[in-house]
């Protein structure tokens, strides 16, 4: 295990002292950082949160829990283990050493590769701003605030790369980082979905559930990269990121097991009256939050995507438990595409088409939490399902866009899909109905009345743990 130096401002196991011009630069993106945080991070004033920090990046034990002040988080630079006898795994360059400078043929893409996954790191933070207001219990304050302050982390783990091996062009990317804002109107984050709004923890938990899970694969992509630099980063950060899936298959669970249970109890699928959310909204969200999401992975044929691949920037999911000759020059894959109508498939180039090989991964994993939450209302007794929409539902991306598809795959023309367009996505009166719902508990160990409590703690702390102390009244 390689320990994390947490004698500097700056923890980090990249022996960031042995560099004192890197040093003094990242110290002097720190204070931009933390205001950033006090002006865009968490609203809900807090003493201290029960959080996780990395100490070290091996297998075992690699965090720490305690009691901390958010803003005296140890935000720090943590790579995964070097090995010195990495080689390339895919692509031309296949065989060689891994790189651990930037090729100078290859510079632009990959700062731009770094620059969009930096990107959405600060703007789900951005977005989530204001939920601890609204916390179903102090359990799941403590889980959005630990999922905050990594995502936190995941923008410094992108900022070390551009600082140390992008000179004046990464520091500058490294300031927009923080000047781009979720949402705003002049400078928004660059993608669509990291500038919707998150309006309720309905809508956190399908974030953590689709859109974090969208950021694991982009990872995996990153992680099988040539650059070793940057593989060693997403490999790190891959880890802290299981949670953020936790909290959104749990916390979806949860929600579904509460309403299943007001369903039985009272015989109705109207259980708003009960204080619950009624599951035909519950699948709104996801069909809502499922397409959004599924736009992030871009067009299904891109040429960027293959070039990065080829080059050796960007692998695919498993790369290297890929039972092919990991080049594909002469390979071709299926691809759904909407002609007359009708979704029709046809043969492409399968380096022409990464993005789709990435999404239908995606697409499988998603499916693994649906069935799950379906065990919950199948355990309830209960007949009825949730479903992931069509891959061409709702979409803004790729060969879908421009056409309308309804969640079980039929070409709508433009009538039919204004019809039935509030029985797929969440109307105003849906997210105000679930917005009243979203009253604070923050008393130890109760639960809103719209979400099941959960079966145990965090880091083996009891369900009731004060997970959160919040600030005094008068203090904040
Ligand atoms: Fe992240
Ligand atoms: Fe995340």
């Amino acid at each position: 295990m390689t320990p994390v130096d947490y004698d500097e401002r700056i923890p980090n196991n990249v022996h960031l002292a042995s560099d004192r011009r890197l040093q003094r630069a990242l110290e002097g993106w720190q204070p931009k950082f933390l205001d950033w945080w006090k002006t865009l991070g968490p609203a809900l004033p807090t003493k201290d949160v029960y959080l996780r920090t990395a100490i070290a990046v091996g297998r075992d034990g690699w965090a720490h829990f305690a009691h901390v002040p958010m803003e005296e988080y140890r935000w720090g630079i943590f790579l995964a283990e070097p090995d010195p006898e990495r080689t390339i795994a895919f692509g031309k360059h296949k065989g060689e050493p891994a790189w651990q400078e930037v090729p100078g043929e290859h510079r632009a893409d990959l700062m731009r590769l770094i620059v969009v996954q930096g990107d959405t790191e600060p703007a789900s933070v951005e977005q989530q701003r204001i939920l601890g207001n609204t916390a179903p219990s102090i359990y799941d304050l403590r889980n959005l605030f630990q999922v905050n302050v990594e995502e936190g982390r995941h923008l410094w783990a992108m900022v070390y790369l551009l600082h140390a091996y992008f000179g004046r062009e990464g520091r500058e990317e490294a300031e927009q980082l923080l000047k781009r804002n979720s949402g705003d109107l002049d400078a928004p984050r660059i993608l669509g979905a990291f500038n919707e709004e998150t309006t309720d923890w309905l809508q956190f938990f399908m974030f953590t559930y689709f859109t974090d899970r969208d950021g694991k694969y982009q990872l995996g992509t990153l992680k099988e990269s040539s650059f070793d630099p940057l593989a060693r980063t997403c490999e790190f950060m891959l880890k802290e990121e299981a949670h953020h899936m936790f909290v959104g298959t749990t916390g979806v669970q949860r929600t579904v097991e509460r309403t299943a249970e007001l369903m039985v109890e009272h015989d109705t699928k109207d259980v708003f009256q009960h204080g619950a959310i009624d599951l035909d909204v519950i699948q709104k969200y996801l069909n809502f939050q499922y397409s959004v999401s599924m736009d992030l992975f871009g067009s299904e044929q891109s040429t960027n995507a293959g070039n990065y691949f080829t080059s050796g920037l960007k692998g695919r999911w498993h790369e290297t438990r890929r039972k092919d000759d990991h080049e594909l020059l002469n390979d071709t894959r299926e691809m759904s595409y909407v002609e007359d109508g009708e979704i029709k498939t046809r043969e492409v180039p399968a380096l022409s088409a990464l993005n789709l090989d990435l999404r239908n991964e995606y697409t499988a994993d998603c499916q693994n939490g649906v069935r799950r939450w379906n065990q919950a209302l199948e355990d309830a007794g209960l007949e009825e399902r949730l479903t992931l929409p069509h891959e061409g539902f709702n979409r803004k991306v790729g060969v879908y866009a421009g056409h309308h598809v309804s969640p079980d795959g039929r070409v709508l023309t433009d009538e039919e899909w204004s019809q039935h367009e509030d029985e797929w996505l969440p109307t105003e009166e849906d997210r105000r109905k679930v917005a009243e719902l979203m009253v604070p508990e923050y008393e130890y160990g109760k639960f809103a009345g719209w979400i099941a409590p959960p079966l145990t703690g965090i880091n083996d702390q009891p369900v009731e743990f004060d997970y959160v102390h919040l600030a005094e009244e008068g203090l904040a």
